[in-house]
């Protein structure tokens, strides 16, 4: 039988990607998004994925939104912790609201939704997770010391889960994406993008969405049920952690 996947932030940017290559690899997929409705409709229409509509940094909201997933598809065998949004300013000058924002949509949402699967995965004694994290959370990065904070923070909340539930089938893995050519990056000033970060690339150029795409197909495979607790770096060798 196909595998369920749900994908957070699955309609748009790197998160459309892993959608779409998850559904090419025979997964029944569910795609959340946040607000943008019109981009969930031409990705659906596109693509033929089912969208929801939520809030990950709500927990009450991840229990609902998943019990409705799965009534439409069933449990989910796959869960891909995705969605993630940026405020980027030093940290001299950020406020409080932009810190929170971020650690609650980009962190937070990795607890509400995990914490919601966590216990039909163990019931069926199957699943993959798999959490999207960052170059910038493994190197640091000017600007980005709520984002990084984030993306650092889901790397050791992997690490934990990995172990706690290793012996139920369970996998846990994360995936580091570099700079990825998405509207995310796209709003990085284009003289900071290639003053301070193009030349740091040694491949050269940005990464494609698809790249991370089959980064997750493969965690997500039953083929890499020995893969736990890891962290893939996907960042055309910016950061060789
Ligand atoms: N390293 C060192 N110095 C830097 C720097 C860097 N990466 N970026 C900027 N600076 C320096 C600038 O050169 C400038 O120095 P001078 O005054 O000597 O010229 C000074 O810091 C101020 O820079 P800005 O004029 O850009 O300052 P600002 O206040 O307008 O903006 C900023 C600051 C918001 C951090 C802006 O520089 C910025 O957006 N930087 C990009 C941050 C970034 O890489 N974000 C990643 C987004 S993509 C993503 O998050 C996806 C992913 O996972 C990879």
């Amino acid at each position: 039988m196909a595998r369920v996947a749900l994908v957070t932030g699955g309609t748009r940017g790197i998160g459309e990607a892993i959608s779409v290559a998850l559904k090419a690899a025979g997964c029944q997929v569910a795609a959340t998004y946040g607000g943008n409705d019109e981009a969930a409709k031409a990705f659906s229409d596109q693509h033929g994925v089912r969208t929801f509509k939520w809030d990950v940094a709500d927990f009450e909201a991840c229990k609902a939104g998943i019990a409705q997933v799965e009534q439409a598809l069933g449990p989910i065998d796959i869960l891909v912790n995705n969605a993630g949004i940026t405020r980027d300013t030093t940290l001299h000058r950020m406020k409080p609201e932009q810190w929170r924002e971020v650690i609650s949509t980009n962190l937070d949402s990795v607890f509400n939704m995990t914490r919601n699967v966590i216990d039909g995965m163990r019931e069926r004694s199957f699943g993959r997770i798999i959490s999207i994290s960052s170059v910038n959370g493994q190197k640091g990065q000017f600007g980005q010391a709520n984002y990084a904070a984030a993306k650092a923070g889901l790397i050791g909340f992997t690490k934990a889960v990995a172990q706690e539930n290793a012996a139920k089938g369970i996998t846990v893995n994360v995936v580091a994406p570099g700079y990825i050519a998405t509207e995310m990056v796209k709003a990085v000033p284009e003289d900071v993008l290639k003053a301070k970060i193009l030349p740091l690339i040694p491949v050269g150029r940005l990464g494609e969405p698809e790249e991370i795409g089959r980064c997750v197909v493969f965690l997500a495979s039953d083929d890499a049920g020995f893969i736990t607790g890891a962290t893939l770096s996907a960042n055309g060798g910016q950061y060789m952690a």
